[in-house]
């Protein structure tokens, strides 16, 4: 019955999974167009179509390297899509969690050796949502976080799908679904990508725009006291807010909010007649690691000092993800001991570049709120 398909109908079609697969809808569609091309009593489902996406046994490898077709067909001949039954991942639908679900959303983090803390989870709410699938004992078994700062940009981070369940189309059902629920579908979307994800977000159309370094230190850049630094204050809210909407090109009130909370220091830098707010950082800590960010200031010895004055005092390790257009800050910061730990890019979606001041951006918030 399978071969009644042509060979040639049936590579379109695999184009087709490729591009579409993991959505309901699309692989309803797949299914239509099919059934055109086969009888109309296949019962090809969307599990049908993932089961073409598992690796084929040595058997059917010789099988199609004698047969030299694709994966699909083979798949169809050896008569799979009728026997397969529903695959457990691909039946679990996208659900917006709570921070009822902190709990399970860090053992996922822990997991994969992430080191996000309960406090982490209970932040990223306060400055996001989070979407996920949870399997059908309710266990959480994938997650994305999204982080909305108005029309003008939001950012995509936490995403995680359980080890067992991976390249099921997961990740891509819950990014798809984050990506929906943009309030204007064309919001320009940030995300720092790790080499898991990279393939999966460049087949969502992220393109790279600058990758990000992540230096560590358990030695503190030299800190010269001064003058025009003083921590944070609470009444520096407003100003600090006005100049990370500027510098962001976008309105974080929310995340900047949730980010003071969990602060354990944050440093200002007054400049001008007025001595008004021209630059600010923060520092988190994390386990016994300390995270600086985001440090905006008007260009790099400010930014040195805001991170000099931060950290002096604790002995802690030091982390920060630092753009590569800061090559100055990378420089000092490597002079005085930072190591370099890691370089991932920061990728776009829905805009060539980022919106703001970026280049008074000296270091991310964090990957996740970009
Ligand atoms: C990255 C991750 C979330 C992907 O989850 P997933 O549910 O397996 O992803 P999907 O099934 O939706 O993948 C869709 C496509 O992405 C690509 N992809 C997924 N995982 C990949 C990997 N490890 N390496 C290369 N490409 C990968 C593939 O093209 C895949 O399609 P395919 O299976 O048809 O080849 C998962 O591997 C993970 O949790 N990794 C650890 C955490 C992490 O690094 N997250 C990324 C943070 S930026």
């Amino acid at each position: 019955m399978p071969r009644q398909i042509s060979r040639q109908s049936l590579d379109r079609h695999v184009l087709l999974i490729a591009e579409l697969l993991a959505c309901e809808s699309a692989s309803l569609k797949f299914r239509d167009q099919l059934i055109r091309f086969g009888p109309a009593s296949m019962p090809l489902s969307s599990s049908s179509c993932l089961l073409l996406r598992r690796p084929l046994s040595s058997a059917r490898v010789r099988l199609r390297q004698q047969m030299g077709c694709s994966d699909a067909y083979v798949a169809i001949v050896c008569g799979d899509i009728l026997r397969t039954p529903l695959s457990g991942a691909v039946q679990l639908r996208v659900t917006q969690f709570t921070p009822v679900h902190s709990a399970g959303l860090l053992a996922l983090s822990q997991s994969i050796g992430w080191q996000q803390t309960l406090e982490d989870w209970h932040r990223i709410f306060e400055a996001g949502m989070v979407f996920g699938h949870r399997s059908t004992e309710g266990e959480v078994v994938s997650s994305t976080a999204l982080f909305v700062y108005g029309r003008a940009l939001a950012s995509i981070g936490m995403v995680i799908v359980r080890k067992d369940l991976r390249r099921q189309g997961l990740a891509r059902a819950v990014i798809q679904h984050c990506l929906a629920d943009l309030p204007n579908p064309e919001t320009p979307t940030m995300l720092v990508a790790r080499p898991d994800g990279q393939r999966l977000y460049g087949q969502l159309g992220f393109r790279e725009v600058e990758p990000v370094h992540r230096l560590i230190s358990r030695q503190r850049p030299d800190a010269h006291a001064r003058c025009d630094i003083s921590p944070l204050a609470v009444n520096d809210f407003t100003a600090i807010h006005q100049l990370d909407t500027e510098v962001y090109g976008a309105n974080r009130e929310t995340a900047l909010k949730a980010r003071i909370a969990q602060s354990d220091g944050g440093a200002v830098l007054r400049g001008g007649q007025a001595r008004g707010v021209t630059g600010f950082a923060l520092m988190t800590h994390q386990h016994d690691l300390l995270m600086v960010g985001p440090v905006i200031a008007p260009e790099f010895e400010a930014a040195v000092a805001l991170i000099a004055t931060l950290v002096a005092g604790y002995n802690r390790p030091v982390q920060i993800d630092i753009p590569d257009r800061q090559r100055q800050l990378l420089d000092v910061l490597r002079r005085e001991g930072f190591q370099h730990d890691c370089t991932c890019p920061l990728m776009l979606l829905h805009a060539q570049n980022l919106p703001g001041r970026r280049e008074q951006l000296f270091a991310l918030s964090n990957r996740s709120l970009g």
